[in-house]
């Protein structure tokens, strides 16, 4: 079970050069096991227009959610369901004013688009002045290899 927790004020997550599989190489020690008491409010990525059809960029949408879970000033968990997503390069913003550290939880496939263009900064995605972030769930960030 990937599950992690991540203190820290600059985190870049997932770097374009390394296949990343959340459920089994996660680099974040499991702590302790998250039940859905844990959350009040979930921002799943779909209602803020991602699509999970494997071919449509879903990078603003991406960043929509985290933005509304980040503003919420509750719990809040970002939630990315079942089915593939694709997304260039994203990055989460801070400083946010949740209650707790937002939650991420990846049941989907993300994978990274293989526009290399879309990548300026050298990174796919990344998370930044963050106060903390729980990554979970059964599901993939795949960079895609060399080729994203
Ligand atoms: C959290 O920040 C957002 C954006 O600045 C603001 O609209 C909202 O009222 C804040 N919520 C709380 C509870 O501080």
């Amino acid at each position: 079970m990937a599950l992690g927790e991540i203190k820290a004020s600059y985190v870049v997550l997932v770097l374009i050069l390394l296949s990343f599989k959340a459920k089994c190489s996660s680099p974040f020690r499991a702590r302790r096991v998250l039940t859905t008491d844990d959350v009040d409010t979930v921002f799943d990525v779909t209602n803020f227009g991602a699509k999970p059809d494997g071919k449509t960029d879903s990078s603003l949408e991406f960043i929509k959610a985290w933005n509304a879970a980040c503003n919420s000033g509750k719990k809040a968990k970002l939630f990315f369901p079942q089915g593939t997503f694709l997304a260039g390069e994203v990055v989460f913003q801070g400083p946010c004013n949740t209650t707790t550290p937002i939650v991420i939880e990846i049941q989907g496939t993300i994978l990274a688009s293989t526009d290399l263009g879309l990548f300026t900064r050298g990174v796919w995605i990344s998370i930044e002045n963050v106060n903390g972030v729980l990554v979970t769930g059964e599901g993939t960030l795949d960079g895609q290899g060399g080729s994203a």
